[in-house]
């Protein structure tokens, strides 16, 4: 799968983790940045980026990382076609994907260690939306309020 992925300063030291994780799983991993610690960096920046990658298609979804995930996925939800939460279980990181189409991961590096964060990521990575009737109705009211806010 190609994700793209992105960490302000709170957390670069996780996104350098979890690059060579993802890769070993066989993924194409987009790094829109941070490339280095700055600690003056800003969360949106690397939020606007990995959204903007997934908003575009092609990318089919994206993992910020910054210190508490809250920053990243308020920022990434701006963008239209982006759902994006913060999940720091197990069980959110793929039912998030099965009935809410979720397609950016948000972790907050200093809420969570790194195996957490490696298996949370592995299950958001393979879980698949479940196309179920309810599931659709539900988020294409979502999609709605993205419609309306267009005109
Ligand atoms: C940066 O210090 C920190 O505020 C940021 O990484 C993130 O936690 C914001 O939500």
């Amino acid at each position: 799968m190609k994700i793209a992925i992105g960490a302000d300063h709170g957390g670069y030291p996780l996104k350098q983790d979890l690059i060579p994780f993802l890769s070993a799983e066989g993924h194409e991993i987009i790094d829109l940045g941070a490339h280095s610690f700055d600690p003056s960096d800003d969360y949106p920046d690397f939020a606007g980026a990995v959204a903007r990658a997934v908003a575009a298609g092609g990318t089919e979804r994206g993992i910020l990382v910054c210190g508490s995930g809250v920053g990243a996925s308020v920022a990434a939800n701006k963008f239209p076609g982006v759902r994006a939460s913060v999940c720091h279980d197990t069980f959110s990181a793929h039912q998030g994907v099965e009935d809410d189409d979720m397609n950016v991961l948000c972790l907050g590096a200093r809420i969570i260690g790194t195996e957490l964060a490696r298996e949370i990521t592995g299950r958001f990575i393979s879980a698949r939306f479940s196309g179920l009737e309810r599931h659709q109705r539900r988020v294409g009211k979502v999609k709605g309020f993205e419609r309306d806010f267009a005109k």
